[in-house]
């Protein structure tokens, strides 16, 4: 990999910039000084150091959000504040995606990665990677809704749903759910909610394969995941 991109893509400036910052000769791989921006160095091997302090080298990120209500699901976006934007500069520069969509008033796990790889693995309906949400539902979820959830419900559009695993917290007025589902049709908890009857009031994702919330993130929050975490999701 050539040194200039490695220092770029760390936020050391644009090419340019990071030219001039070779040239005055604080760019060291293996203790020897580089001034020269086209020359490469092995990702796995060498240490790169700038002003004495090492570079870290690394082709992917993967961060997990609590997603706060009112942020968007997207890179960019004119209007709206974006889960990007969430970001500190150091993780943006790796140009990171959401792994799939939250509506705007859906809280909690959301991957934000850019492993391509991994997303599309995660994404692919081949798959069938469960996703659990918590959810208040408006009315009283009753065991017919349970079965009706484990047969599959048919949507406003006519498409039945795989079976999804529906389990009640609390019932009343409004009652408490759990529910896991295969798919990642768009709107689909809240369009299976329609299918009989009712309406979500409050979502929030829980788990996306094995990957749980970290219930010690706060809305907004974020932090990298950890190696085990990483493993057992890319076992998808
Ligand atoms: N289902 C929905 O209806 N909304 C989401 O954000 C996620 C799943």
């Amino acid at each position: 990999m050539r040194i200039d991109k490695l220092l770029a893509n760390r936020g050391y400036g644009s090419r340019k910039e990071v030219k001039k910052l070779l040239k005055s000769g604080v760019v060291k791989v293996n203790g020897e000084t580089i001034k020269d921006a086209s020359a490469h160095f092995k990702p796995d091997e060498d240490t790169v150091t700038i002003h004495g302090e090492t570079i870290e080298y690394k082709e992917f990120i993967y961060l997990m959000l609590n997603k706060p209500p009112g942020v968007i699901s997207a890179t960019e976006d004119n209007m709206h504040e974006t889960v990007i934007d969430l970001l500190e500069v150091d993780d943006a520069l790796f140009n990171p995606f959401p792994v799939g969509r939250l509506d705007k008033d859906t809280e909690g796990l959301l991957l934000i990665t850019n492993d391509g790889g991994l997303s599309h693995q995660l994404l692919s309906p081949k798959k069938h990677v469960p996703k659990t949400y918590f959810a208040v539902i408006e009315g009283e979820v009753t065991e017919e809704d349970i079965t009706a959830f484990k047969e599959g419900v048919v949507l406003d559009d006519g498409y039945k749903t795989m079976p999804a695993e529906l389990v009640i917290l609390k019932q009343g007025l409004t009652s408490d759910i759990e529910v896991t589902i295969m798919e990642g049709k768009f709107h689909q908890v809240k369009r299976m909610f329609e299918a009989v009857g009712k309406r979500v009031i409050y979502l929030k994702r829980l788990s996306m394969g094995e990957l749980h919330l970290d219930e010690t993130l706060e809305l907004g929050e974020y932090r990298e995941l950890t190696d085990e975490e990483l493993s057992l999701l890319k076992k998808h």
